[in-house]
């Protein structure tokens, strides 16, 4: 839980709006115990300078006001802006591109000879932000195979946030949300249109969208084939990353791969399911103890 000194020193002062040290642990209590997001004191500014356009927008006199908004029965039409406003939506087509590199060389020939054998492939990516990670995987897909659609390959995207969500279904982006794309792939997949490109159906069409808290009960059981789930447990304390690294093994297949973020380590009794298979990939091992999913709600 967030760290709240012994003794409460006297009220902050000073900027525009009050922020006491019991609004600071009113507001990381909730995000913990709705988002599993870990705010220590070292974020204060932080939670200050993202949560004063809240108060804002409500023309609220303090940090104080936000704390009763938050906790009374606006919660709900406000709970999304709350956690926006604390966390980041930042990806970029092929991010961390050795993990694109790993997939393609590693385990795509084995899967899409399974599915042109009539077989069935699953991958996730959770906390998919904006679409270009599980479009990223499909579009990896696509140029290997690509009769892919009209096969049982599929890849389930989820994130917390439906606004994002909204955005990552429609597959358009601006040509600087291009760059980071190979260009083989640019001409490839997707169409200008003016002002941006449209991704292609056949890429769009291995992706099903949905919202998902990574802190709530897993509503499929899988196997997937495997996980992307990067930048998103850097927001989450140790305890909780274990908890989702536990979530998601459960639904890993063993042989299966989980991908993690660059400054995201695996923890807790899960990791003896793994083998280093790169840099952040984690190989499932065949026969380790399948943990079973716990609900992250405290
Ligand atoms: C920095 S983005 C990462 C996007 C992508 N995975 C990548 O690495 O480029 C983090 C995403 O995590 C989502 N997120 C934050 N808390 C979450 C939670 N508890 N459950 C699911 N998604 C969450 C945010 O909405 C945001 O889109």
């Amino acid at each position: 839980m967030t760290h709240v000194a012994a003794h409460q020193p006297p009220a902050r002062r000073g900027g525009e709006f009050e922020l006491t040290e019991a609004d600071f642990a009113a507001i990381a209590q909730l995000a913990y115990r709705h988002f599993g997001l870990y705010l220590t004191e070292s974020k204060r500014s932080l939670v200050y300078s993202r949560l004063a356009r809240r108060l804002r927008k409500h023309e609220l006199p303090d940090f104080a006001a936000y704390v009763a908004l938050l906790k009374g029965p606006e919660w709900e039409n406000e709970k999304l802006d709350f956690l926006t406003a604390l966390t980041t939506n930042t990806t970029h087509f092929f991010r961390e591109a050795h993990h694109f590199t790993r997939l393609e060389k590693a385990l795509l020939p084995d899967l899409i000879a399974r599915a042109r054998k009539r077989g069935r492939v699953r991958l996730w990516s959770a906390a998919c932000s904006s679409g270009q990670e599980p479009y990223s995987l499909a579009m990896c897909i696509v140029r290997h195979c690509p009769e892919a659609a009209d096969l049982d390959i599929k890849i389930l995207a989820t994130d917390i946030d439906p606004v994002i969500i909204a955005k990552a279904k429609a597959a358009t982006y601006l040509p600087e949300e291009y760059e980071s794309m190979p260009p083989d792939m640019r001409s490839e997949c997707s169409q200008p249109r003016p002002g941006n490109y449209q991704l292609s159906s056949k890429v769009t069409r291995l992706v099903t969208f949905g919202v998902l808290n990574l802190m709530d009960e897993l509503p499929f059981r899988g196997p997937f084939d495997a996980i992307f789930c990067r930048n998103v447990a850097i927001y989450f304390d140790k305890p909780t990353q274990a908890r989702v690294w536990s979530k998601l093994t459960s639904v890993l297949r063993p042989g299966g791969e989980l991908f993690i973020g660059h400054s995201e380590r695996l923890s807790g009794e899960v990791s003896n399911c793994y083998e280093n298979s790169g840099i952040t990939s984690y190989r499932r091992v065949a026969g380790a103890v399948e943990p079973k999913a716990r609900s992250l709600k405290t």
